[in-house]
Formats: structure tokens, C-alpha cells, sequence
């Protein structure tokens, strides 16, 4: 705290962020910090030294939600110590209840949503007639949560995590409407990034020495759809990025299994950068859940695209989203569900309680269940996938696999910690030299969420 001002930029003040919910969340952490540095604020290491505290919220499920409020509420102790402590409430919460929260939290400034991040300029630094035009403001406080359709060519200063792999947003918003969903009604309508833009930006990150990039949407196979003039579908962005030189992989969250293409499986298959795995939310092995649930597949659907897919691309690793307990799931729907883990062999799965969320189409629907149902159902898919995963990578024993390193691992400092094409991560020791590299490693123990392996020779 005593050199604060020395090493804090002409501010001299700290910022400090705290996110809850999806990468697409996290990334916008990012370009929230980005911002915050370029208006000359700097990262504090936590709260308790922060000048400003924004809080990046989710409300894809009511659990989120509560910790987020349960959050902000401990946070009104730290303003009363600080009268000038800054408090902003960002992401999707902050897009649904808007002035609300000053009611309830008097001692929030600012609520900002997905679409405004930029607005945290004219907020930090006021300039009246800036600030005026660019939030709304009453009595000192300011909301900036509106739609922008504009959004998606907007370019941001990002602040990155990591060094050796990043995330790119190439689109925003929703347009699909799942019947349980409340991201159409907080992020917005469906809106691509010119693939120009999109380029640029992974070109920039390779000349600062990244070498993956994870591209991020809520329906990545629906890409470019509403763009004009010369644009492309989501395989011809693929090919566009693989041809920019310094990039060794590329994945991509999230698809959707309705628009999930022939076309998308052959630039999989053709383009060596394309990490062999692939996250596709299946959320049930019932049909007439699917239905209810308005995904547009049917399971058989949804199975032969898994059959394409493992016949096109050798061990590609495929992990899903599966919903328990959606409104009228009987217990034959559910164990088609079951069945769904069981026949297909998921490499991992997230897994979830249906949560009700307030506008949306589910909430109507007549047969909601029991909590106690819903946990039990919850408990019963997170064991059955259990053995599967822990099948799954015990097969790997033995086996040599190429793993980007990407740092020291969290868990034992003398390991480094990377991840194979098929995204399994792998923790094995190494020189801190070797962070950026590609390696070599041999599995020599698979355990359910990492394995363990030796170098076997540095790559590249
Ligand atoms: N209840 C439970 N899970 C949900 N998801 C989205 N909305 C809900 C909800 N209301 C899950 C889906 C989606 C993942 C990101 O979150 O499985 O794929
Ligand atoms: Fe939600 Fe469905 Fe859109 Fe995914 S595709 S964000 S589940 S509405």
C-alpha cells in the first residue's frame, strides 16, 4: 500500500474484480480490467486495498445468483469503512434488475451490463456531458444497461489472464430462446464480429507470443448468419484464423447441436490447428424434453452427429451440458437420460439442476419438480459419468500426448500444468522454460479431473 501510488499508473488507485458464471463472463472480466487500466487504474491483489469493486455477475442459474447478493451484501461493511470505496455491479444481473439494486444496495454506484462495458469511462472519469450522455445517472449514481445493437464491432483494451492462451469473443448474444434460458433476455440478440476484426485481434495475440485461442459464443455454428457484405459462415472463420502464422490451436464454446454442420465436422477434420475436442450441450436424452426444453433435435439427431463426428475425427474428446429435472421429466425421461450418458460416453460433463429464471418460457410449463427429485436425479448422472470419465482416462495410461504448457500448476507449485489437444489437463514437472511450449508427455497416472505424466522431449 505505501508505494500505491508509484506503482499504480497516473490514477494511483486499484481496481479489483470479482466474476461469477461462464468463460464468456471472464472474458468480459478482461475487458472490464482493460478498460479500468487504460483509464489508468491498476489490479489490486484483493478487495480490502480496492478503490473500485466491480462485481461481473451471472444469472444463468438461481445459485449464481444468491452468491452474487450474498457477495454484495458483506460488501456494504467494507464501504462503511470506506465511504470512497466504488462499488459497480456488472454482466447479467446487472442487464435484468438495473435500478433495482440501488434499492436494495444503497451503497452501489454503478450498474453496467454486457453491452457497456465501455461505459465504464465516462463513470470513472466524469466528465459531465459525457458521463450525462453515456449513463444515466441519479443522485450520484449511474446505470448504463442498455441493448446496444452496435456492440459486436466494438473494440476493447483487454487485461488477459494467461500468456500462452486467450479467449476471443466472435459473437454476441442469443437468438435460440431454450425454453429454461434467460441469456437471450440478458445478452441480447445474436450479433457477429466482422471476421476482419476478429482476425486482427488473434494476429496481435500471436505477436504476443499466445498460441491458443478459444473462440466464444453462445452459438459459435450460427457465426456470421446476419453479417453483410463479405463475410463467412463459422467453418470459413476457422479457416481464416488457422492461416494466421504463430497460433498452434484453436477450439471454440459453445455449439449448438441443431446448427452443428457436416461442413463444421470437415474444417474440424482438414485443419490440423482444431483441437480434437468438442463441447456439445445434449441437456437430455428425452425427446419429448427436448421438445419442451424448444432445442430443436432429437436425440437420434443428436447421436448421429456424435457418430460423424468420432468417424471423422480420430479420439476427438466430447464433453455436454445435461439438465435434470426440467419441468414434466418423468423418471422414463429421465433415465433416457441416463441411458444417453451411458450410450454415448461423455469425456466430462457439467451437470445441473433446472433452475426456474424469471421470463422465461419454462417457468410456465405445467409438472415442476421436487428439489429433493432434482438432487437425487443430479446425484445419480454426476456417479454414472463418474465411472465413465474415470474409463476414460485411465485408458490414457501409457500413452504420449502433446500438452501446451500454460504455467506452474495451481495445486503443486513445483508441477507445470498444460493441456492436451482433447483438453484434459495434465500436471508433470518441467523447467518454467517450457511455459508457451508445446511437450511431449507420457500419462503415467489418470485421476477424475487431471493426470499426471512425465516430459518426454520439448517439441517446439
Ligand atoms: N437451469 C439449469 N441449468 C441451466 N442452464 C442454462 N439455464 C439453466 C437453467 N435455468 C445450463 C445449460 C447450459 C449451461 C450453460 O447452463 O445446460 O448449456
Ligand atoms: Fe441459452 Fe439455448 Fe442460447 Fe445456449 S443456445 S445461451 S442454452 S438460449
Amino acid at each position: 500500500m505505501s508505494n500505491k501510488s508509484k506503482s499504480c499508473g497516473k490514477a494511483g488507485l486499484r481496481f479489483h474484480i470479482r466474476t461469477f458464471g461462464c468463460q464468456m463472463n471472464m472474458h468480459d472480466s478482461e475487458k472490464i480490467a482493460g478498460v479500468l487500466t487504460e483509464a489508468g487504474y491498476c489490479e489490486s491483489s484483493g478487495s480490502d486495498d480496492a478503490d473500485v469493486i466491480v462485481l461481473n455477475t451471472c444469472s444463468i442459474r438461481e445459485k449464481a445468483e444468491q452468491k452474487f447478493f450474498s457477495e454484495l451484501g458483506r460488501l456494504g461493511k467494507a464501504k462503511e469503512k470506506n465511504p470512497r470505496l466504488k462499488i459497480a455491479v456488472a454482466g447479467c444481473i446487472a442487464r435484468q434488475r438495473g435500478k433495482d439494486l440501488f434499492r436494495r444496495f444503497p451503497y452501489v454506484d454503478f450498474v453496467f451490463g454486457p453491452d457497456n462495458i465501455d461505459n465504464i469511462y465516462p463513470w470513472i472519469m466524469p466528465e459531465p456531458a459525457a458521463a450525462q450522455e453515456a449513463t444515466s445517472q441519479s443522485e450520484g449514481r449511474a446505470t448504463a444497461i442498455e441493448y446496444n445493437p452496435e456492440y459486436s464491432t466494438k473494440k476493447l483494451p483487454v487485461k488477459r489472464e494467461g500468456q500462452v492462451r486467450a479467449w476471443v469473443s466472435i459473437m454476441y448474444g442469443c437468438d435460440n430462446f431454450c425454453a429454461y434460458c434467460v441469456v437471450p433476455y440478458t445478452r441480447g440478440r445474436e450479433r457477429s464480429r466482422p471476421a476482419e476484426d476478429i482476425c486482427d485481434e488473434i494476429k496481435s495475440l500471436a505477436d504476443g507470443g499466445f498460441r491458443e485461442v478459444t473462440l466464444l459464443g453462445q452459438n459459435v455454428n450460427s457465426y456470421g448468419k446476419k453479417l453483410s457484405g463479405e463475410s463467412c459462415d463459422f467453418p470459413g472463420l476457422l479457416y481464416r484464423i488457422h492461416d494466421i502464422d504463430g497460433i498452434e490451436r484453436i477450439r471454440f464454446v459453445t455449439s449448438h447441436p441443431r446448427d452443428f454442420s457436416e461442413k463444421l465436422i470437415k474444417a474440424m477434420r482438414d485443419l490440423p490447428k482444431v483441437c480434437e475436442h468438442l463441447h456439445l450441450p445434449l441437456q437430455s436424452g428425452s425427446d419429448k424434453i427436448l421438445q419442451l426444453m424448444n432445442r430443436g433435435y432429437t436425440y437420434e439427431d443428436y447421436k448421429r452427429k456424435i457418430d460423424d463426428l468420432r468417424n471423422n475425427i480420430n479420439n476427438i474428446a466430447i464433453t455436454t451440458d445435461i439438465i435434470v429435472g426440467f419441468p414434466g421429466e418423468s423418471d422414463e425421461d429421465f433415465q433416457r437420460t441416463a441411458d444417453a450418458l451411458d450410450e454415448i460416453g461423455f469425456d466430462g460433463i457439467f451437470a445441473f439442476k433446472y433452475s426456474r429464471r424469471p421470463g422465461t418460457k419454462a417457468l410456465e410449463l405445467p409438472g415442476h419438480l421436487d428439489e429433493r427429485v432434482k438432487s437425487q436425479r443430479l446425484s445419480m448422472v454426476l456417479k454414472l459419468q463418474e465411472a465413465v470419465t474415470s474409463r476414460k482416462n485411465k485408458s490414457l495410461e501409457g500413452g504420449v500426448y502433446e500438452v501446451l504448457v500454460e504455467g506452474k500448476s495451481a495445486t503443486d507449485g513445483d508441477r507445470l500444468t498444460g493441456r492436451t489437444r482433447t483438453n484434459k489437463i495434465v500436471n508433470f514437472y518441467g523447467e518454467r522454460a517450457l511455459i508457451g511450449s508445446i511437450v511431449r508427455v507420457k500419462i503415467l497416472e489418470a485421476k477424475q479431473h487431471s493426470l499426471y505424466g512425465e516430459a518426454i522431449q520439448n517439441h517446439s
